[in-house]
């Protein structure tokens, strides 16, 4: 499977948000990560569904491909809030299985809208619910952070966590024959994201360790160098 980068727009400065959407896709960004905070399921409050329609034009290389819009949710409840991403122009939609009264209802939901669909496991949720949901899963988010806030430190317990995913992942994918991304998502730097991708995680999500810095090309480069060691 292909590493696949994801720079949280959380860290970016969001006066100027078309702006930095633009130069870290020129420094090699594969997804942009749009964290939705509601102040009730998580202790902050970030953007909305008009923010995503408005960046979504920026969302794009130089050649014209698209980059995917990868909106996870961290609000509770979930679905309403799905169909308005989902209209905004999400491609994937993620959400936190607990946050939803009916976790298989709001797969369908998001899967109904066109988008790819996502479930999310904090730091102390187990991974009980795949057994359940996998078929109707695109993509599995596993938090290496408590959400709610960028530049927080890796919790090394998820990494025996993104193990037990790829196993999972990879019983269903030999299953179906369908592809399920592992995303890792908090804490994420070029000096831990050689163990985050040797435990199976493919798709990685930075904010900090990448709008932190001056130079955007440069971490994802030096990231990309990292995973090299993977293969
Ligand atoms: C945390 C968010 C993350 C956050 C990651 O709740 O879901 O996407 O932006 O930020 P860093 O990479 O700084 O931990
Ligand atoms: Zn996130």
């Amino acid at each position: 499977m292909n590493h696949l980068i994801a720079p949280s727009i959380l860290s970016a400065d969001f006066a100027r948000l078309g702006d930095e959407i633009r130069q870290v896709i020129a420094a090699g960004a594969d997804w942009i990560h749009f964290d939705v905070m509601d102040n009730h399921y998580v202790p902050n409050l970030t953007i909305g569904p008009a923010v995503a329609q408005s960046i979504k034009p920026h969302c794009r290389r130089a050649d014209g491909t698209p980059v995917p819009l990868d909106v996870h949710l961290m609000v509770e409840p979930v679905d309403a809030l799905a169909h308005l991403f989902a209209e905004a122009g999400a491609d994937l939609i993620s959400f936190h299985p607990e946050a939803s009264r009916h976790v298989d209802r709001t797969l369908q939901l998001i899967r109904g809208t066109g988008c790819q669909a996502g479930l999310v496991f904090n730091p102390a949720t187990p991974l009980d619910v795949l057994d359940w949901t996998l078929d109707k899963v695109d993509l599995v988010l596993i938090m290496s952070v408590n959400p709610g806030f960028g530049g927080q430190s890796f919790i090394d317990g998820a990494l025996r966590k993104i193990e037990q995913a790829r196993q999972m992942i990879d019983a269903e994918q030999r299953r179906s024959g369908r592809t399920i991304r592992l995303e890792v998502d908090g804490g994420i730097k070029v000096d831990n994201i050689r163990r985050v991708a040797q435990a199976g995680a493919d798709t990685f999500v930075a904010g900090s360790a990448i709008f932190g810095k001056p130079d955007y090309r440069a971490v994802i480069d030096a990231m990309r160098a990292e995973l090299e060691h993977t293969r």
